[in-house]
């Protein structure tokens, strides 16, 4: 399953064999790079970066690594090889054969379903990008820029599914997703998180860790889907994703690790004294995890949705791990726990289980995302500060489903309008708090060099040393 790079498409899905679907893909391309050329990483059209380039999908070896002229990185299409004889492995189709064509009655929610993962992908380049003119190092720019490629080729290969199986509306869906714009009041992305700013490189690290993880959950779980060729496109997405996460909890880890060396070595644990020593305090790392935890876990929608039911029970969209649970995988009759306010107190809730698969998702998402925290407590623990970074009751500051605008605190108690009001500013990042981190932005372009509020990486990319020339500005 090479990649053939000799076409104006590089793919491993023999496009040359079906001359229509490649010219209407050949059309969509300068559309896309059109749309890179003008929301993509902003004056990176110059430099030289060192990315990974799939070579292959098999899951030993398939990056190739060198300096590549940004524009000019190969965008295409790859998907896991088929495995013969794949069966569906929940919902009512359980055990027949997976669909290598949409089935009519599913069209209409599948094209959402891909739409609406493919919107994100683009989003998230567009929010990214004007970070690059307050990289910290050439090592960050260089991850930065990984992560804009690999986010477009993830909108590669959502178009290629709508382009292949979904004939003109397909096309059309195409075309909208590279005019809608994050944060723009009149063609907004479809999803909330997908529209807010990412300002900063504390927000970007917070973003590549809670937002990117919210897509490996979603690609998780469309991979379980009974429409094969969405499968298996998400299933190489997936290897692509664990390198976002990856910047997202290294990011975080290093500004905490500076953040702490600080503090021991001025023996201070004073947010003030610290910013004025150039290094972003706990308190303010908090409120930002605050902000990414909550707006990223309502991604995963309303905790009661029809729609959830049918997208599992039609077999378009499985649950987290499907494979590896040993229950029906029909899960008709069974009762999940979701959470309202009643009476001025959390309550539970036990509801159809098919009802609350989002709810479901978004507590496997939880659990994994606790996981890089305590790592950031494990370095904070080190230094021997008591301080500890912890995520939010789930309830805390959501905006769909069941809790939309119930006044929660971030330890879980339902609180009046004026007790939101008066500890908002603790507990969600202030003007204030944004304009300091602001402050601390500014290129560093020597190789090797790091800015002051970030502790340089453990290695380089690719074993590559940490002052290799990452990015070279010609
Ligand atoms: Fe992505
Ligand atoms: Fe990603």
């Amino acid at each position: 399953m090479s990649i053939d790079y000799g076409q104006k498409i590089p793919n491993n899905v023999d496009l040359a064999s079906d001359k229509v679907l490649q010219r209407a893909l050949e059309h969509w391309q300068p559309e896309y790079l059109k749309w890179w050329q003008e929301m993509g990483p902003d004056d990176s059209q110059a430099m030289d970066v060192y990315l990974r380039t799939a070579v292959s999908v098999e899951p030993s070896g398939w990056a190739h690594f060198e300096h590549v002229k940004m524009p000019d990185y190969r965008w295409g299409i790859f998907l896991t090889p088929l495995e013969g004889e794949r069966r569906i492995n929940f919902g009512d189709h359980k055990g027949e054969p997976a669909w290598q064509e949409v089935p009519g009655e599913h069209r209409a929610n599948l094209r959402r379903l891909i739409v609406t993962q493919g919107d994100t992908e683009p989003a998230s380049v567009e929010q990214q990008r004007h970070l690059g003119l307050t990289a910290p190092s050439l090592y960050d720019l260089r991850n930065l820029f990984q992560v804009n490629v690999e986010e477009g080729r993830h909108l590669w290969a959502m178009v290629y599914l709508l382009h292949k199986y979904f004939g003109r509306d397909g096309r059309e869906e195409a075309e909208t997703l590279l005019e809608r714009r994050s944060g723009d009041v009149d063609n907004p992305r479809i999803l909330g998180a997908f529209n807010e700013k990412t300002p900063d490189w504390l927000s970007f690290f917070m973003f590549t860790y809670f937002t990117d993880r919210d897509g490996k959950y979603q690609l998780c779980a469309l991979a379980e889907s009974g429409f094969d060729p969405l499968a298996r496109t998400t299933r190489f997405m997936l290897t692509e994703e664990a390198h976002h996460m990856f910047v997202g909890e290294s990011g975080v880890g290093r500004i905490v690790q500076r953040t702490a060396e600080a503090m021991v070595k001025h023996r201070t644990e004073s947010p003030d004294q610290l910013r004025a020593l150039g290094v972003i305090d706990l308190p303010t790392i908090q409120r930002y995890l605050n902000f990414h935890f909550s707006v990223t876990i309502d991604l995963f929608g309303a905790d009661e949705s029809s729609n959830a039911a049918t997208f599992y029970s039609t077999g378009l969209k499985g649950r987290f791990e499907e494979g590896k649970r040993s229950d029906d995988h029909q899960l008709r009759g069974q009762t999940y726990k979701v959470l309202a306010v009643s009476n001025g107190q959390l309550v539970e809730r036990e509801v159809p289980m098919l009802n609350a698969l989002n709810e479901v998702l978004r507590d496997d998402y939880i659990k994994d995302s606790v996981g890089g925290v305590n790592r950031w407590n494990k370095v904070i623990e080190k230094a021997g500060i008591p301080f500890r970074l912890v995520t939010p009751h789930k309830a805390f500051h959501r905006n769909i489903g069941a809790l939309a605008g119930a006044k929660v605190s971030p330890d879980g108690r339902v609180i009046s309008e004026a007790e939101w009001n008066a500890n908002v500013d603790h507990w969600l990042p202030s003007g204030s708090d944004r304009a300091f981190v602001a402050s601390l932005m500014g290129r560093v372009v020597e190789p090797g060099q790091f800015a002051n509020w970030i502790a340089p990486p453990m290695m380089g990319i690719n074993r590559q040393p940490v002052n290799f020339d990452y990015v070279r500005f010609n």
